[in-house]
Formats: structure tokens, C-alpha cells, sequence
């Protein structure tokens, strides 16, 4: 089968009031089973590409689309349906519910995807299991480690088995065997078949994934598949 794709932006942008330009002309095409790393300084873009990506914001100007669909003309509910359909979301710090214990926090991944409770928690449980998290199920944020509270997010990222899977920084607040286990897990979803896309600051992390795509000031600086360019970058942009 030819690869889909799951995201493509053309020609985004993001302005903020005061003359911030914190996406600037961004193109940019994920298919479908990619593993890609979105590097690049702070301040570059990384977060507000990653949540247009994601549907949680708008870009100012040019289009979205997540698997095949322009998302700019539909709803909020609309989108959160999409989003509960097609896409998982890893926080850098975790968003995890206060006094909520794991199966009660990964089962709210399926809030919106119209799963009854009982059932919400069953596939909690198992989505749990998949991040080596059994033993814990019952502890509360409070009562987790950082890196354990990082595979509950990813646990919750994953019960609805999206798509798409979309990681914020998933080991800047982890020590390196912590950020080790999150990434081989992020491997092991890939080859499963999700497509999955991780913002890091870490080199090493970028350089070990099979596609990177390099940001500064609001712009992709380049774009490499295991060492290889992927062409130019200008397509659609008139030039
Ligand atoms: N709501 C906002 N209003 C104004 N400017 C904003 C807003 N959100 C982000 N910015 C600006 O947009 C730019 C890009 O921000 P973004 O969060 O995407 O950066 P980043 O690459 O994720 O950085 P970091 O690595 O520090 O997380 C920054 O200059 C930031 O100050
Ligand atoms: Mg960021």
C-alpha cells in the first residue's frame, strides 16, 4: 500500500499581536508509519507547529489537513471528535489529573471518544500494562515517579489508538534511562504502525530517529530522511 498522508500543512503561518511571527510559510507532510523528531532552539516554532499539527490551535493563515480532511471549516466539536478519532497528545509536564489514579487518568483519554466507563477503564488497564505500568495502576500522580508519570501519559495518549502521535518534549523532564524506556516505547508504537512525531532538544534522540525536520525563527531549515534531504522545501510557495 502507498503511504497516506496523515498531516500536511501548506503555506502555515502564525502571527501573535505585537509582530510575533511564530510560524512562518511552514510546509510540511507527514505519511502515514513515519517516525520523525522536530528540532530546532527554543522560541523556534516547535510547540505551535506541533499544536496546529494536533488541531489544538489555528494557523493565521494557509491549511491543515489531518488525514485528508481540511480541518479550518469544522467545529469545535467536530475537531475534538477528529482529534479523539486520529491523534494522541504527550505533554512535556505530564497534565496529569491530581488525585486521579492512573487507570482513572489514561481512561479520560477516551472521554470524547463516546467509550462507557467501564469499558474506558478496561482498555485503561491494558493500555497501562503496554507501557509496563501494571504494578502501578492504582497510584495516584503524587505517588509516580517522573518517568512513570510519563508513560501515564503516554498511556493516555494511546488507549484510543490513534493515528497519530503527537509528543511534546516526551523526555526533556527525565533522566536518561527514563527518556531510554519513553523512547523505546515510541519505537515500538511506530513499528506497530503509528505514525509518531517528537519535539526534542536532545541530539542524540533526533539523530537516532529516521526523519528530522530542523526549525529556526518559525521556519523548517531543513528536512532529512536517515541522512538524505527530502527536496525542496519551496513547493507551493511560488519560488
Ligand atoms: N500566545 C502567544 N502570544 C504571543 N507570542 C507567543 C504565544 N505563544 C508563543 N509565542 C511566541 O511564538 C514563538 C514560538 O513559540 P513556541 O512555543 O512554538 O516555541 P518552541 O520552539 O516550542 O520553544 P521551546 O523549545 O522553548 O518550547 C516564541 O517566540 C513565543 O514567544
Ligand atoms: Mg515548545
Amino acid at each position: 500500500m502507498t503511504p497516506a498522508p496523515v498531516i500536511e500543512l501548506r503555506n502555515a503561518t502564525k502571527s501573535y499581536p505585537g509582530g510575533v511571527h511564530a510560524l512562518r510559510e511552514v510546509n510540511l507532510t507527514v505519511q502515514e508509519g513515519e517516525l520523525l523528531a522536530v528540532v530546532g532552539p527554543s522560541g523556534s516554532g516547535k510547540s505551535t507547529m506541533l499544536n496546529i499539527m494536533g488541531t489544538l490551535d489555528k494557523p493565521t493563515t494557509g491549511t491543515v489537513e489531518v488525514a485528508g480532511y481540511d480541518v479550518s471549516g469544522l467545529s469545535d466539536s467536530r475537531l475534538s471528535a477528529l482529534r479523539a478519532r486520529h491523534i494522541g497528545f504527550v505533554f512535556q509536564h505530564f497534565h496529569l489529573a491530581a488525585g486521579r489514579d492512573a487507570v482513572d487518568n489514561v481512561a479520560d483519554g477516551l472521554l470524547y471518544a463516546g467509550v462507557p466507563l467501564k469499558e474506558r477503564r478496561r482498555r485503561a488497564r491494558e493500555a497501562l500494562a503496554g507501557v509496563r505500568l501494571d504494578h502501578r495502576r492504582s497510584h495516584t500522580p503524587n505517588e509516580l515517579s517522573g518517568g512513570e508519570k510519563q508513560r501515564v501519559a503516554i498511556a493516555r495518549a494511546l488507549v484510543g489508538s490513534p493515528r497519530l502521535l503527537l509528543a511534546d518534549e516526551p523526555t526533556g523532564a527525565l533522566d536518561t534511562a527514563s527518556g531510554e524506556l519513553v523512547m523505546e516505547l515510541l519505537h515500538e508504537l511506530n513499528a506497530s504502525g503509528t505514525t509518531v512525531c517528537v519535539i526534542t532538544h536532545d541530539n542524540e534522540i533526533a539523530d537516532s530517529l529516521p526523519r528530522r525536520v530542523r526549525f529556526r525563527d518559525g521556519e523548517i531549515v531543513s528536512d532529512t530522511r536517515s541522512g538524505v534531504p527530502l527536496g525542496p522545501r519551496t513547493e507551493g510557495a511560488g519560488s
